[in-house]
């Protein structure tokens, strides 16, 4: 499918027939079986100035936190017991984890709890993503965002595509499973430039891909109300199903910030994967890339047991497995 095709199928009204093939393809690959992730938010410092989230190194209203190792051991606990096969250890990019320190949670949770361990920690060089792998960490997940270079440069300040996409490169060289993805409905981002991001994303070979819908977050710069992406971010995801069959790919937590049913219809349209949040209740609010992300006040086993029941009425199963990609190739 070239870019053309794929805008073809952004513009058709109504995403009801593409939903229901790209179920039927996911349904091929992975049955009604959905893969858990159980995603530990260790900490909201970052040094990065995103225009688009909540986590800024610029919103300086927000409280910051930082989790010290035990923490993150017993989320990482707390998942495997709620029946995660895999534990992410996500974080705004925050360089004051010593890269030994990361390591040593991955040795540990890997040696511990029989799980696959993804990292999503942002940008770092060669050497630290390699050692991160020698201490057994399966996947890394480092979102391109949009592919589209002027766009790119004017959401991510200091930033560019050729950088990002190299260090994607570098982790698929690395032997990592490697997940990335896009936000869909960024202010500035057309058709176009959304089918070319469909397009290029779907030529890496990646086991894992994402498009959630952007929210506008009131701390930020682009805080202005925007036309709800969540329909769009549902056919894109359609259609990433059907240009990577066997990838591994998340109905997006974003999708339930703007719609109670947003998860399981992000399954009908062709995911795979949910990614709960188990960061403990104390700091879990606080982890607020967007609004809606995380609903303070809810108890983490109570929004998993949620989120099961939710599956479950929809006609999935959630699955403990570790849950590798069933692309070409592709091993576990
Ligand atoms: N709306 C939706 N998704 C967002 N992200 C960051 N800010 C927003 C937002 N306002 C996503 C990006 C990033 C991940 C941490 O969250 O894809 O990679
Ligand atoms: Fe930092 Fe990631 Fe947010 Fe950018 S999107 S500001 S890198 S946490």
């Amino acid at each position: 499918m070239t870019s053309r095709d794929i805008l073809e199928m952004l513009a058709a009204t109504g995403g009801g027939p593409v939903y229901a093939e790209a179920r039927t393809v996911a349904d091929r690959f992975f049955g009604r079986g959905v893969y858990v992730r159980g995603v530990v938010e260790f900490s909201n410092h970052c040094r990065k100035n995103c225009h688009y989230c909540g986590l800024r190194v610029a919103n300086t209203g927000l409280e910051r936190f930082r989790l010290e190792p035990e923490g993150i051991l017993a989320a990482a606990a707390l998942a495997r017991e709620l029946g995660a096969g895999t534990v992410v250890l996500q974080s705004g990019e925050d360089l004051r984890y010593d890269r030994r320190v990361i390591g040593d949670l991955v040795r540990r949770i890997r040696d511990t709890l029989d799980v696959a361990v993804t990292l999503s920690l942002g940008d770092f060089d060669r050497d630290t993503y390699a050692y991160w792998r020698d201490c057994g960490a399966d996947r890394y997940l480092l979102k391109m965002e949009t592919f589209d270079e002027a766009l790119h440069a004017r959401l991510r300040p200091g930033c560019t595509v050729a950088d990002r996409l190299a260090r994607v490169e570098m982790l698929q060289s690395l032997g990592y499973e490697t997940g990335s993805g896009i936000i869909v409905g960024l202010p500035g981002m057309t058709d176009a430039i959304l089918a070319e991001d469909i397009h290029r994303l779907s030529q890496l070979g990646l086991e894992m891909i994402a498009a959630g819908p952007f929210i506008p977050h009131p701390s930020t710069p682009l805080a202005a109300p925007v036309d709800h992406a969540i329909e769009k971010s549902l056919l894109v995801t359609a259609v990433l199903r059907l240009l990577n069959p066997g990838a591994n790919i998340p109905a997006t937590s974003a999708l339930d910030a703007l719609a109670a049913d947003g998860r399981t219809r992000g399954l009908d349209a062709g995911a795979n994967v949910v990614m709960p949040s188990v960061t403990p209740d104390a700091v879990r609010g606080g982890y607020s890339i967007y609004p809606g992300k995380n609903a303070a006040g809810r108890d983490v086993r109570d929004a998993v047991h949620g989120l099961f029941e939710r599956l479950r009425n929809a006609g999935y199963t959630p699955v403990a497995d570790k849950g590798f990609s069933r692309i070409a190739g592709a091993c576990g």
